[in-house]
């Protein structure tokens, strides 16, 4: 028995010397299109191969769209072990964020309270938070994101879940101090041709690997070289 929860990604694992450490908040960065949301499935599918319970919060694709691109991965989604709650401002009930344009800590309050519902009713290995960027748009005051941040972190700690947060903005942000490991993803282009880095710049509890190293993600998902060198020109 493993000490630590595997990301779904076995390269990734490498770099994190075995995966992320059980009860811990992670925090996956990157631009548009850098592979966050394939990651998030990946950590949501090896819970699942599991016997996991994972519970998903999807913020910017639509649940209909995720689902299909998880069976694109190989996924089979007639498991009762996953928890899709579709948190997207299109979302047909629109539950979570009916008034997430007015005010971000009420937008994070009804979405911690959406969790813990989830919660009563069982309990989840495995949280996932995809992207955080879409609350964030809507704070005003960066004291109140901080708080609200915070918050949502302690509550997770309580619940004793392994959670992991995709962001989209690129720098360094107030959340990279209050989770315990933080991801990096980036692409570069490279005389015409689109590479990929990923890089580990804070994981805390255990050694890891801070080498930017190269990865790609193909028709099974995210490949991460974690014994290659990403070279740039
Ligand atoms: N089969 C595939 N082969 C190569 N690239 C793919 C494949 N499927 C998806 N992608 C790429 O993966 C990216 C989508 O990743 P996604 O996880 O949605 O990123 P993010 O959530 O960071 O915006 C897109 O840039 C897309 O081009
Ligand atoms: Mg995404």
């Amino acid at each position: 028995m493993s000490d630590r929860v595997s990301t779904g990604v076995p390269g990734l694992d490498s770099m994190t010397r075995g995966g992320l450490i059980p009860g811990r908040v992670y925090l996956v960065k990157g631009s548009p299109g850098t592979g966050k949301t394939t990651l998030a499935m990946h950590f949501a599918m090896a819970g699942i191969a599991n016997g996991e319970n994972v519970l998903y919060v999807t913020l910017e694709e639509p649940s209909e769209n995720l689902r299909t691109d998880m069976s694109r991965l190989g996924f089979n989604l007639s498991n009762s072990n996953l928890t899709i709650i579709d948190a997207t401002p299109a979302a047909e009930r629109y539950v979570l964020m009916e008034n997430f344009f007015e005010s971000f800590a009420e937008g994070m309050d009804k979405m911690l309270t959406a969790i813990k519902e989830q919660f009563r009713q069982r309990y989840y290995h495995r949280v996932i938070l995809d992207p955080i960027t879409m609350l964030k748009l809507t704070t005003t005051k960066e004291l109140d994101y901080r708080r609200a941040f915070l918050t949502f972190v302690k509550t997770m700690g309580h619940l004793k879940t392994t959670v992991l947060i995709t962001s989209e903005l690129q720098r360094t942000d107030v959340e990279e101090y209050l989770v315990n490991g933080v991801t990096k993803m980036r692409m570069f282009e490279i005389q015409g041709k689109l590479t990929r880095g990923i890089r580990i710049t804070k994981f805390r509890g255990s050694g890891f690997d801070p080498t930017v190293r190269p990865y790609e993600i193909t028709d099974h998902g995210i490949v991460v070289y974690h014994d290659r060198v990403l070279t740039l020109p």
